[in-house]
């Protein structure tokens, strides 16, 4: 299996999850990032970086963010891979407390 970035990311993208990662498995996207499945070795150690609890277990995902699982299938096969911290979204802190940000994932 592998862990999933949900929508609590959306808009955030502090990327402290990408620091932790042992196998260097998450892609940059506009507003969020992804974890490619096919890399993710499921040590967990995302889970606790990022500040936000967006990153889950594929078999823990909550209703209302099972998608979530193809979508990061799909955005890894065509966004960067990243290897360090990014400059968090500039309104980032202005988006932790919003759960309803779907729309503004883009690709
Ligand atoms: Fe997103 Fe959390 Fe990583 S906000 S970029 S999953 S640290």
């Amino acid at each position: 299996m592998t862990h999933v970035v949900t929508e609590a990311c959306v808009r955030c993208r502090y990327t402290d999850c990408v620091e932790d990662c042992p196998v260097d498995c998450f892609h940059l996207g506009p507003t969020f990032v992804v974890i490619d499945p096919e890399i993710c070795i499921d040590c967990g150690l995302c889970v606790a970086a990022c500040p936000v609890g967006a990153i889950v277990h594929a078999d823990l995902l909550p209703d209302g963010q099972k998608d979530y699982l193809r979508l990061n299938a799909d955005f890894a096969k065509r966004w960067p891979r990243i290897t360090r911290r990014q400059p968090e979204l500039p309104d980032a802190d202005q988006w932790r407390a919003i759960t309803d940000k779907r729309r503004w994932l883009e690709d």
